[in-house]
């Protein structure tokens, strides 16, 4: 066995570079965070405080400037295979059907052959509940629908670890707890380890193991809280005395960010 978390992040810094302005802007620093093998890690905070530019940095799509990261114990700064991305706004090709978005991810890496990629696609299109819609195209679609086509073209790809920047924001309330109900279905069979970007406290206290608090000015970990509630989960863990005193904790967490950074501005 891998003795490695499947996530290391160890005191990284990421920097922009502001071209007009010609000097470089910390977006977060000193980052360090492990990640369980299956583990599903929530991450808020405020807006701004680096939580995109966090997960598109693991996802290796922006490069780290310090520290480093790991993933199932190997060193990486930059894209591969081990790491696959949800975006908020399902990011389909409106001229290919279901199917044929699922295998868009797998084409892209070119890891398997014609036969197994029809397999997978149809595994995974099962697997978000979308079975007789293969042939529909994005536009007939719900919003919904189409985030689980995007989970599933994920998933399909076979990463090590799925990376979800608020997938559920641009959905309305109902249907956005429907899918968090779904979600964690579809996580325990996968059992994937999940990085999910919320700004929902009350979704990442139901979704995770453990929710990770970010502060801002420089984004930086200001906490961390181990969600105790047992698994499976159903949507009436929100009413639970103990959820509301975390989200609460959590909340506090933040306004004091947040009255920070009114202070530092005025
Ligand atoms: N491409 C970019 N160039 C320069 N600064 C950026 C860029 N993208 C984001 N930022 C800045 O980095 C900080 C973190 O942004 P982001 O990671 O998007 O935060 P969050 O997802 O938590 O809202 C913000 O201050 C934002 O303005
Ligand atoms: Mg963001």
């Amino acid at each position: 066995m891998n003795p490695h978390p499947k996530v290391e992040i160890d005191r990284m810094t990421y920097r922009y570079w502001l071209e007009r302005e010609e000097r470089e802007f910390v977006a977060f620093s000193d980052v360090s965070l492990d990640i369980a093998d299956g583990e599903f890690v929530c991450i808020v905070g405020p807006s701004g405080c680096g939580k995109t530019t966090l997960l598109n940095v693991v996802a290796g799509l922006l490069r780290y400037n310090e520290g480093s990261l790991r993933v199932g114990g190997v060193l990486v700064n930059g894209p591969g295979v081990s790491r696959s991305m949800v975006f908020q706004h399902a990011s389909l090709l409106p001229w290919r059907t279901v199917a044929g978005n699922v295998r868009y991810g797998m084409e892209m890496q070119r890891r398997f052959d014609r036969a197994t990629m029809d397999a997978r696609a149809d595994q995974f299109i099962k697997l978000v509940g979308l079975a007789g819609f293969e042939q529909r195209y994005p536009s007939e679609l719900s919003g919904g629908m189409q985030q689980r086509v995007n989970l599933a073209r994920a998933l399909a790809t076979d990463p090590e670890v799925l990376l979800m920047d608020e997938p559920f924001a641009a959905l309305d309330a109902q249907t956005r707890e429907f899918m968090q109900a779904e979600l964690l279905k579809i996580w325990s069979r996968a059992g994937k380890t999940v990085i999910f970007i919320t700004h929902q406290i009350d979704e990442a206290v139901y979704l995770a193991d453990r929710v990770i608090v970010m502060g801002t000015r420089p984004g930086r970990i200001k906490g961390k809280f181990d969600i105790p509630f047992e698994r499976p989960r159903t949507l009436s863990v929100k009413r639970d005395p103990q959820f509301l005193r975390l989200t609460d904790d959590i909340w506090a967490l933040i306004e004091e960010e947040a009255a920070r950074i009114n202070v530092i501005s005025q």
